[in-house]
């Protein structure tokens, strides 16, 4: 495999709403995020993926872009963005923006021409159809509710949004379309950003002709995944894509990829793949289901463990995955994957090391470096997300009371990652001089990133090892272009597996709380990472405490 400059980089993704405010309006700031460079410096990251900074109304929290060419005056200027590429650099980091292209805000002109004339050329930019007999074109629900088909006014005419009813879905279809797209990502590349995180990609390509299928609700309505697993040919657009921009460029790019075909993975990640790596979301996904969230199954250690080989074993060497144990999408993950109650330091060490050593990119959101975990909301009118809002309403119509809904919906919450990132133990944890936008964890005077930078014994010193390790001289090729290999597997709650490259490492974490003995593979000659002071062992079995976590060289 030929090597490229992000093979051996460690991630970190910002919510920059929620990062740090300069100006005292509650928001988070460009200035904020040039202010914590030397911070993320100090952690050892190298790549920062930006959630959404352009133009947009927030309907989704930026995930819905008004203008692609400006930065929200509400994070800064062009020329802070233009500060922050260069500071970065400096540090021999890199920065990485969000590219949403499914769709934008509905306050774009393209959208706004497009409804002052449908039939137009504009019109062609969306997927606008008319009703029939009254009824919307097909009966999709869209992925935060209801239907994907929402009135263009004044007409006949409905446009779809697979999202929020603010963000049309652009029609790919239309090359007039991609080259308005491509023309904005090199405009980016050209400013020297490091590439891409590409926002719900598969949805760019719709089966067509657009046509019902079987409902899955009372609702009359079915998931739009219906209608993408029958969608063929993305390919010819993300082959484009990656030619006309991101290959010349060298950009690093990574997808939010659901649901494409097994046989299509090396085609996504492979050596001439249109993306650089896309992100594991076996974890994340698993227990779903399209009732909603009052009806998803929790995920056990086991679980965990079966997922993330799964994972591995598809990927194997064809190309590099990005793992995550939580994003701005996800609860926090030392709440989710952890049992309740169990959010010990050493816990949330271990979560975080099995992660950390799989192979490929790792990608640490902000807040996961201290362990951030999952808020309280005492009410749902403490929650901002739309996606949670949705789910509260599906979980009341199931039958669930206003009591039971909150709390179901609390735990898969979208806001448990948006909370503000607690840098010190201050009023409002140091985020703000203003009122947060989302109200702080509670927990920030216990958990929060002043206090653990003076700590040795702390998850931030931990994942700062974990780096340090990842790019150790002698350990560096094993870890990134290393084979995984699981082993005792069959041991319950250990997830361990091999690291396999010039030198042969054994991650071994035990997931529960109770301490146990398995079957020790090889003697260790050194270990390199322990979760607790000491390690007890012989050559044939090792002793783990409860939440041990070891990297030992074998
Ligand atoms: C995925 C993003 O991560 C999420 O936050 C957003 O709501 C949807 N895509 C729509 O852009």
């Amino acid at each position: 495999m030929t090597k490229k400059w992000w093979h051996d980089k460690t991630a970190y993704q910002i919510y920059p709403k929620s990062f740090l405010d300069t100006n005292g309006d509650g928001i988070g700031d460009l200035k904020g995020i040039i202010s914590k460079l030397d911070y993320l410096k100090d952690l050892g990251v190298d790549i920062l993926w930006l959630s959404p900074i352009y133009v947009s109304p927030f309907a989704d929290q930026g995930y819905d872009i008004a203008d692609y060419y400006n930065i929200d005056p509400r994070f800064g200027t062009m020329e802070d963005m233009e500060e922050l590429i260069e500071k970065a650099k400096e540090r021999e980091m890199y920065i990485v923006m969000d590219l949403v292209v499914n769709h934008c805000s509905d306050e774009h002109e393209w959208f706004k021409k497009a409804c002052a004339d449908p039939d137009g050329e504009y019109g062609n930019y969306f997927y606008i159809r008319e009703k029939k007999d009254g009824k919307s074109p097909t009966n999709w629900r869209s992925y935060f509710g209801n239907s994907v088909w929402s009135d263009i006014p004044g007409t006949n005419k409905q446009y779809l949004h697979s999202f929020h009813k603010k963000q049309p879905d652009l029609n790919w279809e239309n090359e007039a379309v991609r080259e308005e797209v491509y023309k904005n990502i090199n405009w980016w590349l050209d400013k020297g950003l490091g590439g891409f995180r590409i926002d719900a990609i598969i949805n760019i390509k719709k089966a067509l002709p657009l046509q019902d299928y079987e409902p899955d609700r009372a609702d009359g309505l079915c998931s739009i995944q219906e209608m993408l697993s029958r969608a063929n040919g993305v390919g010819e657009f993300l082959s484009e894509m990656r030619d006309r921009c991101f290959k010349p460029h060298d950009a690093f790019t990574v997808g939010e990829v659901f649901d494409e075909k097994p046989e299509e993975l090396d085609s996504f990640i492979g050596e001439n793949g249109y993306f650089s790596s896309k992100f594991d979301f076996n974890e994340t996904i698993f227990g779903g289901s399209e009732k909603g969230w009052y009806d998803a199954k929790a995920i056990t250690p086991e679980d965990y463990k079966h997922c993330c080989f799964a994972a591995q074993r598809h990927v194997g060497t064809t190309g590099f995955l990005s793992n995550i144990i939580e994003n701005h999408d996800e609860p926090r993950g030392v709440s989710h994957y952890l049992p309740e109650g169990e959010c010990s330091l050493e816990a949330k060490k271990m979560l975080g090391g099995l992660n950390f050593m799989l192979r490929g990119i790792p990608f640490i959101y902000q807040g996961q470096e201290i362990g951030m975990e999952n808020t309280v909301f005492s009410s749902i009118d403490e929650v901002d997300d739309i996606a949670t809002l949705d789910q509260y309403q599906t979980t009341l119509e199931a039958g669930y009371s206003p009591e039971e809904a909150l709390n179901i919906v609390s735990r898969y919450s979208r806001d448990n990652a948006r909370t503000p990132m607690q840098w010190d133990a201050s009023a409002n944890t140091g985020f703000t001089n203003g009122t947060p936008w989302l109200k702080v964890n509670p927990n920030y005077r216990d958990i929060n990133v002043a206090d653990q930078m003076n700590d040795e014994h702390s998850v931030f010193m931990f994942y700062k090892k974990l780096i340090q390790l990842r790019k150790h001289p002698r350990w560096k090729e094993t870890i990134i272009y290393g084979t995984l290999e699981p082993v005792l597997e069959d041991e319950k709650n250990i997830m361990a597996y091999y690291r396999k490259g010039p030198e042969t490492l054994l991650i071994i974490g035990n997931f529960q709380k109770d301490e146990q003995e398995v079957p020790l593979p090889r003697m260790p000659k050194e270990i390199l990472i322990n979760n607790y002071q000491e390690v007890s062992y012989d050559e044939t079995r090792i002793h783990l405490k409860g939440w041990q976590f070891l990297v030992l060289e074998i």
